[in-house]
């Protein structure tokens, strides 16, 4: 079982994509075992994206991330770090297949909707940047008994 960190940006938020990511990943199978709504600090876009500090666009970015509230989750499954970011599609908004959330949400590749971790690495950076480890719920989906 590997986990995530998922985060609906500023952009998805003011365009009431919250529920609409969430229903992608829940009907994907898989489970969400943390989730804060809030608006993150300078500080922690920074520490988000450090990979980035070089870019061009980093201003930019940690501008973005910092102007609205997020909505901040950390989800679980097999795989889920590869398979989400296929849920999520590509970064250039040209890349982004119809069907993924980015192809059917996003117009532009610096306002894609949604942000998911690509190596287990930076899952646990990113997750740990904005969420301690007592507050994450794992729990046993009984479905899984019933199939
Ligand atoms: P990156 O980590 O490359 O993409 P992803 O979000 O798919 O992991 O880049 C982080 C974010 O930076 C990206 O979601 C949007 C923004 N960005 C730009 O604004 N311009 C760019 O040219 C790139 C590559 C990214
Ligand atoms: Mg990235």
């Amino acid at each position: 079982m590997e986990r995530t960190f998922l985060m609906v940006k500023p952009d998805g938020v003011q365009r009431g994509l919250m529920g609409e990511v969430i229903r992608r990943f829940e009907r994907k199978g898989f489970q969400m075992i943390g989730c804060k709504f809030l608006l993150p600090t300078v500080e922690q876009a920074k520490f988000h994206y450090a990979e980035h500090e070089e870019k061009p666009f980093f201003g930019d970015l940690v501008d973005f991330i910092t102007s609205g509230p997020v909505l901040a989750m950390v989800w679980q499954g097999d795989q889920i770090i590869e398979l989400s970011r296929m849920v999520i599609g590509k970064t250039k908004i040209t890349e982004a297949l119809p069907g993924t959330l980015r192809g059917d949400f996003a117009l532009h590749t610096n306002r894609n909707v949604i942000h998911g971790s690509d190596s287990p690495e930076s899952a646990e950076r990113e997750i740990h940047n904005f969420f301690k480890e007592e507050e994450l719920v794992s729990y046993r989906k009984l479905i899984h008994e019933w199939m």
